[in-house]
């Protein structure tokens, strides 16, 4: 199985960026875990970060034909990127959408995710963990 772990943008700040809602653990320490936790499921991960609409959307037409499933924290794109939302639709992979803060208890324009109608299921306010609980989900709907 092999899954594409997708980060958007200012999450390369993790660990310096509002420790008080991400968390002190740097993207790097996270997708460490993350990458141990998938090579226990046996899965082939491979992670990307950026922060470029395009560049996103041409790593996840990349995936196409290659990948089995999508995490994908989609930073503020969550919120407005009917572009990254489309990408997602056109691939037709399996994809979980995640987020480590409380997107539904923070500012009201982040309780809206235009990404979520094209996910299986998105998760968010469990910090790190919710890589984590987002691959368990994945990888049962692909299982
Ligand atoms: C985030 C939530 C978004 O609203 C925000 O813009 C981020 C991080 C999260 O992981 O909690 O950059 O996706």
């Amino acid at each position: 199985m092999k899954i594409l772990v997708v980060n958007g943008p200012n999450l390369n700040l993790l660990g310096k960026r509002k420790p008080e809602i991400y968390g002190t653990e740097t993207l790097d320490e996270i997708m460490d875990a993350l990458s141990v936790f998938l090579a226990g499921k046996d899965c082939e991960a491979e992670f990307f970060q950026s922060n470029h609409e395009g560049a996103i959307i041409d790593r996840i037409h990349a995936a196409m034909g290659n990948t089995d499933g999508i995490i994908i924290n989609p930073g503020a794109y969550t919120h407005y990127s009917y572009a990254i939302r489309d990408a997602i639709e056109a691939v037709s992979i399996p994809t979980v959408e995640v987020h480590l803060s409380d997107i539904h208890g923070r500012e009201p324009f982040r309780a809206v995710s235009v990404i979520e109608p094209v996910c299986i299921a998105q998760i968010s306010a469990l910090g790190a963990k919710s890589y984590e609980v987002g691959a368990e989900i994945l990888l049962s709907k692909l299982q």
